[in-house]
């Protein structure tokens, strides 16, 4: 039987938004025995909170922030432990470049746990310059630079003619 995915942005302070604290508490802080101060949560207001759901449940969870007119930054990506390597964050890092290119933005960067670096690689993401420390283990800067849609459209007609 086929699956369905479906995505939403949530409203900041919802009880959708404290179950998808609660996701990437379990999943991204707790096993690094580290927990959220109300004060990093509290700068996150004027963040994309784009959350994948399943018969219902939440799945999945990453963060959207403006750095500049063509550059947003993807953070906090986690998906439920129990649905890792089923699919969701490929498809929840694909509505992510949607809504990126929609909104008019041309560079989607991250600060990848190593341990992440393939997923991303996968995906398109290249790595640049040296590793770094982030929350007490090592990361790697990963950019992808996205095809606009003016310049999808221009693509296809080069192929098609
Ligand atoms: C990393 C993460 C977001 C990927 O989401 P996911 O739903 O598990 O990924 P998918 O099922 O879409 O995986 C797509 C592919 O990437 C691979 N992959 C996923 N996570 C991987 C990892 N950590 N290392 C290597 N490959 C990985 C899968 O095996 C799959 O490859 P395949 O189709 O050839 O089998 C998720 O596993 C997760 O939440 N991990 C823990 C938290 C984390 O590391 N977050 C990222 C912080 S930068």
């Amino acid at each position: 039987m086929s699956r369905t995915i479906s995505f939403k942005i949530l409203n900041f302070g919802s009880a959708e938004h404290a179950a998808s604290i609660a996701l990437r508490h379990d999943i991204l802080r707790k096993p690094l025995s580290l927990s959220f101060l109300k004060e990093e949560l509290d700068t996150e207001h004027d963040q994309i909170h784009l959350a994948a759901f399943e018969e219902g449940r939440l799945t999945g969870i990453m963060l959207l922030k403006k750095l500049s007119n063509s550059i947003i930054k993807m953070r906090q990506v986690a998906v439920d432990e129990k649905m890792q390597g089923t699919g969701t964050g490929t498809k929840m890092v694909e509505q992510a470049e949607n809504y990126a290119r929609d909104n008019g933005f041309s560079t989607i960067e991250l600060h990848a746990r190593n341990t992440a670096v393939p997923f991303y690689l996968r995906l398109g993401y290249l790595k640049e310059g040296a590793e770094f420390e982030e929350v007490g283990i090592p990361h790697s800067l990963m950019l992808k630079h996205l095809l606009t849609n003016s310049f999808a459209v221009l693509a296809v007609k080069k192929y098609c003619l």
